[in-house]
């Protein structure tokens, strides 16, 4: 799985957004250790809170699968660049310490950031 490949899962999944009250259509694909991959899109509500992100929706879809070893992560919007808010930084530090991020759009430029940039010094019962 390249990376290319990778982003063009997140940019086709994005379609599937429910995001009628953002207009702000976001899809992502996690791949696993073992090369499976669980996309996601963000679902938003009525009532706001229960809303969540594509990121997190491809992290919970995979752990409540059975998977726990996971490598990278594409986050694909209509912008050049949509960076994961801070509940999905804490998800993602929490699973995947050493998660890999790439940050692409339709266009299909994209950069590579790690969680470890994303949320240094991060909050851990193991410290
Ligand atoms: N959103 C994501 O799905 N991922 C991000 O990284 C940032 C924001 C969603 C949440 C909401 O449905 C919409 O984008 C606007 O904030």
């Amino acid at each position: 799985m390249t990376d290319e490949q990778l982003l063009q899962m997140a940019n086709d999944i994005r379609e599937r957004a429910y995001a009628p009250y953002s207009g702000f259509k976001v899809g992502a694909a996690l791949l696993c250790a073992d090369g499976t991959v669980f996309t996601g899109v963000n679902i938003e509500s009525e009532t706001y809170t229960p809303s969540i992100c594509a990121e997190r929706t491809a992290f919970f879809k995979a752990i409540s699968e059975g998977y726990s070893d996971f490598v990278k992560i594409a986050v694909t919007c209509d912008k050049p660049f949509c960076s994961p808010c801070g509940v999905c930084r804490q998800v993602m530090v929490e699973h995947a310490p050493d998660l890999e991020i790439l940050l692409g759009n339709p266009q299909g430029t994209f950069k590579r950031m790690s969680i470890k940039e994303l949320l240094p010094e991060s909050f851990s019962l193991n410290d």
